[in-house]
């Protein structure tokens, strides 16, 4: 698969990353079984011989058992380590953490950013990830004591380069005004039902600071697709409907699929968005990256934007 480099680091990745969210095949960690387990690692696998290099998970996939399945995985498959990138992210806490009636929230304070990564490392069996990100923006939190946690993070050799994910851009600037080293990727919704950050400001700012965009649910889940297993509440009022016929016609006209057109139109942009792929099914895995060989005319990116839209550009 070709590659795109990481923000301003040295790192290089595929042009699609593989999300391991869903890898249990379950968000209960109590019906995980030896089964869902396997297909989870089946999945995971594929990706990478597919050419997949860069691995999307996070503390909460699952209460800690999607990174224990990645981490099965890195010890099993030689030399798999040193080819991906490891992704993980930390500070949500989820309600009954610590006392039963603690709400779910969000935390970035020094001692739990630093805790969390620990714990993600433990689970993963790995010395140092690749990548850290803030999963969602902790209302309470303070850039100079993020910015601490993450130095010394890195001074000890614990993670390589930083991120966030689902920030508003503003709170991107305040953060990386306190941090000393460059915040390399941003993690948000993007897909042809979710187009907020082509005109909330996040893609300019990726485009102005070196960022990389990755964009989560890039099939809204699987609406655009072959039906949704899951969808998070945000995404139950989507209505794929208006413009699944005008992406058929063009995966038509070039001889692709559905999925394949859909994401390629998340490539295009030239932020250099990098769809996550979220299908635990291997030969999903394995035609999705084909969109990395398709380019889309302007003519029919324009033609699925306004179709998504459900009305012509002003
Ligand atoms: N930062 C954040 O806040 C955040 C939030 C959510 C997700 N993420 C990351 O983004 C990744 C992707 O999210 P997602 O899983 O919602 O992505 P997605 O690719 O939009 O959706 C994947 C879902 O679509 C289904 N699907 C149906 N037809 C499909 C087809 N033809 N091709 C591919 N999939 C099809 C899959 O089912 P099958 O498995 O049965 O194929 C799977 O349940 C996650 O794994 C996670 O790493 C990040």
């Amino acid at each position: 698969m070709q590659t795109i480099p990481l923000g301003v680091s040295l790192l290089r990745t595929s042009r699609l990353a593989y999300g391991c969210w869903r890898v249990a095949g379950t968000w209960n960690p109590g019906e995980v079984t030896d089964a869902s387990r396997e297909a989870g690692r089946r999945a995971i696998i594929a990706a990478y011989e597919a050419g997949y290099t860069l691995f999307d998970t996070a503390d909460i996939y699952c209460h800690g058992e999607s990174e224990r399945i990645l981490g099965e995985v890195l010890k099993q498959v030689s030399g798999m380590r040193d080819r991906i990138i490891v992704l993980t992210k930390g500070g949500i806490r989820p309600a009954g953490d610590p006392q039963p009636d603690s709400p779910g929230r969000y935390d970035f304070s020094s001692s739990h950013l630093i805790n969390a990564c620990e714990q993600s490392l433990r689970r993963l069996g790995i010395e140092t990830v690749d990548i850290y990100m803030l999963h969602r923006p902790d209302l309470l939190a303070e850039p100079e004591e993020v910015a601490q946690a993450f130095t010394q993070l890195k001074a000890a050799g614990k993670v390589r380069c930083f991120g966030v994910s689902n920030f508003r851009p503003t709170l991107v600037t305040a953060l990386q005004a306190a941090c000393p080293m460059p915040l390399i990727a941003h993690q948000v919704e993007i897909s042809l039902a979710k187009l907020d950050a082509f005109t909330d400001g996040t893609l300019d700012q990726c485009l102005i600071e070196h960022i990389t965009p990755m964009a989560w649910s890039p099939l809204a889940g699987g609406l655009i697709g072959d039906g949704a297993n899951r969808l998070l509440p945000s995404q139950e009022c989507y209505r794929p409907e208006g413009f699944l016929p005008a992406l058929d016609a063009v995966a038509k006209a070039r001889g692709a699929s559905r999925t394949v057109v859909a994401l390629s139109w998340l490539l295009k942009h030239p932020a250099n968005i990098q769809p996550i792929i979220g299908t635990i099914n291997p030969d999903r895995i394995r035609e999705a990256a084909k969109a990395a060989d398709l380019e889309l005319t302007r003519e029919e990116w324009y033609r699925l934007l306004i179709a998504a839209r459900g009305e012509p550009m002003p």
